[in-house]
């Protein structure tokens, strides 16, 4: 049984500079790069509200306020579509920008994910909090956030979210050695970033969501620079794992990495398989119409 306060708030770091997809993101962030009719950004907050969380910590950087000028007010549009009767076309951004808490936290350099995690201590405090990585889109149900809570609720300590990939992947991702406790919940006994294929200690990675303890800020405080010269989550991760159980749990969904090319292709291509008026419009296997995603 957790001993934990229950998780409330959400970070969402959105300071990285997307250069795996630029050009695109030479001005507009990843995070607001469309997927069918939604920026990448809105999937992993309405995930957060489907979850019940709805405090949003926008780790951004100085230069791109445009992301929270996404999620509003936006009075002049507002008016101009009831005007003209077509409010539906918002899609429910008003009812999420209504239903959530927008607060920022700044990254002033692109030092790595640990560290914006870090800059988000002020804005989080002294309690358990989420991470979600947007360009990680998922599509589960229950939410992915919600898989984790649900484990959350049973266990004492942060909770990962893992999913097996291919041996010849592992590089790309923070990668686990565990004990498996069943339904897909493992004890984590090593964390190791970006493993090379005959390193890695298990084909489950790390996944763009995470349910973390206050912990984790002093042990980020301390983790110095690794790859890349950028402060690694993982590295503080297995700093705070020499103190305390750390568990994992396995994603049940479909996930795609929107922040590089074929990912985004394929998110996309998933999302508008799902959409009423754009299903018709994709080329299936049969050379019509695609067949109905989960
Ligand atoms: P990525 O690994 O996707 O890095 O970061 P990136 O910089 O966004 O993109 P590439 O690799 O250059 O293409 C994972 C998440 O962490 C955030 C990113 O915005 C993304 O949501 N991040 C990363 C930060 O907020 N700050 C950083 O210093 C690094």
């Amino acid at each position: 049984m957790s001993i934990s306060r229950p998780i409330r708030k959400v970070v969402f770091p959105a300071a990285g500079l997307g250069t795996r997809i630029l050009p695109a993101t030479a001005v507009l962030p990843k995070e607001l790069l469309p997927i069918v009719d939604k920026p990448i950004i809105q999937y992993g907050v309405e995930e957060a509200v489907a979850s019940g969380l709805s405090q949003i910590v926008l780790v951004n950087s100085p230069g791109k306020r445009i992301l929270e000028d996404h999620f509003g007010p936006h009075a002049a549009l507002d008016a101009l579509l009831a005007r003209r009767g077509k409010s539906a076309l918002l899609g429910g951004l008003r009812e999420l920008t209504a239903g959530i808490e927008l607060s920022t936290a700044f990254q002033d350099e692109p030092l790595g994910l640990g560290h914006a995690v870090l800059v988000s201590r002020g804005r989080v405090g002294d309690e358990p909090f989420a991470v979600v990585l947007s360009d990680d889109v998922i599509d589960a149900d229950p939410p992915a956030l919600a898989q984790m809570l649900a484990v959350f609720a049973r266990v004492d300590g942060p909770v990962l979210l893992v999913e097996r990939v291919p041996r010849e992947a592992v590089g790309r991702y923070g990668v686990i050695a565990g004990d498996a406790l069943g339904d897909g919940v493992h004890s984590v006994i090593d964390l190791v970033e970006k493993p090379a294929p005959e390193d890695a200690p298990s084909d489950l990675a790390i996944i763009g969501r995470y349910l973390l303890t206050p912990d984790i800020y002093p042990a980020l405080a301390q983790t110095a620079r690794g790859l890349g010269g950028e402060i690694q989550l993982t590295d503080g991760l297995r700093r705070l794992l020499a103190q305390r159980p750390i568990f994992a749990v396995e994603l049940d969904g479909v996930r795609h990495d929107a922040g590089n090319k074929p990912g985004y292709l394929r998110a996309i291509l998933h999302f508008a398989g799902k959409h009423p008026e754009l299903r018709r419009e994709l080329p299936g296997p049969t050379g019509g119409v695609v067949p109905e995603a989960r």
